[in-house]
């Protein structure tokens, strides 16, 4: 998908990250509970992850936990992790079909120990994928993640560049989002990705989550498409 600009063209956006926001609102509004939204986002989750590779990324980046998150009550965050246990033991397998590699952020060691063994062995099965690289934060906070940077450089004693800064973070390795959606109607980035979102294009659409269809993904890539990246240039 290409357009045509004035100033010259601009490709598809190699990396997309996407907040998945207001999975509890969609549920409140058909008087469900906060985990049928949840459950409802994580299969539009695995929709657009599909739409995502197809279409032409090559990095997705999805918010599904924050580290504030972490706070909300035992019984949500219980539902949370069963999702993320269905996932992890169902779906890896069909990332490897795809060729697509997982990477998770974050500090993982906030959640339960068996989620943490089927995220290892998800990163382990899918580490030959070529496709694309599929990331997902959980338990992921861009403040925890730039003072554990820091601390690794105070660490090693040494002044960091923003290269050597850039690889001592979780997405090491890893471009810059092109273009950052947030669902669910608020316009702020909650903890998310601050460093790497510095000239990231912006995009807010006011669907809760599970309503974000492939059309308005698609919508939202067109959008940047007609922007103008200027970087600070003229
Ligand atoms: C986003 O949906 C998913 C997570 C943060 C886990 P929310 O749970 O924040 O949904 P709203 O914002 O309450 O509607
Ligand atoms: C951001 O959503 C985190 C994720 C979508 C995972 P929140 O619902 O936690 O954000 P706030 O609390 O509205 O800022
Ligand atoms: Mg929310």
């Amino acid at each position: 998908m290409k357009v045509q600009k004035e100033r010259g063209e601009i490709a598809y956006p190699r990396h997309i990250a996407v907040i998945m926001d207001g999975n509890g609102r969609w549920a409140k509004k058909r008087l469900l509970p906060r985990g049928a939204g949840h459950r409802a986002g994580l299969k539009r989750m695995i929709e657009l992850t599909e739409h995502a590779f197809l279409s032409g990324a090559q990095y997705l980046t999805l918010y599904a936990l924050s580290t504030e998150n972490l706070q909300r009550p035992k019984e949500e965050l219980d539902g949370l992790y069963a999702l993320f246990r269905d996932y992890f033991s169902e779906h890896v397998e069909k990332l490897v079909k795809k060729d697509i590699r997982l990477r998770v952020i974050g500090d993982i060691s906030l959640l339960p120990e068996d989620i943490v063994s089927l995220i290892r062995d998800g990163e382990g099965r899918t580490a030959e994928g070529k496709r694309g690289l599929l990331i997902l934060a959980i338990a992921y906070g861009a403040r925890q993640e730039i003072v554990s940077a820091v601390n690794q450089a105070v660490r090693a004693g040494e002044e960091v560049d923003e290269e050597k800064f850039s690889s001592l973070l979780y997405t090491e390795g890893v471009p810059a989002p092109d273009l950052l959606i947030r669902t669910g109607k608020e316009k702020r980035l909650s903890n998310f990705l601050l460093w790497q979102s510095a000239y990231s294009e912006l995009y807010f659409s006011d669907k809760m989550f599970p309503d974000f269809k492939c059309a308005d993904f698609d919508k939202a890539v067109s959008d940047y498409l007609a922007r103008d990246r200027r970087y600070g240039k003229v």
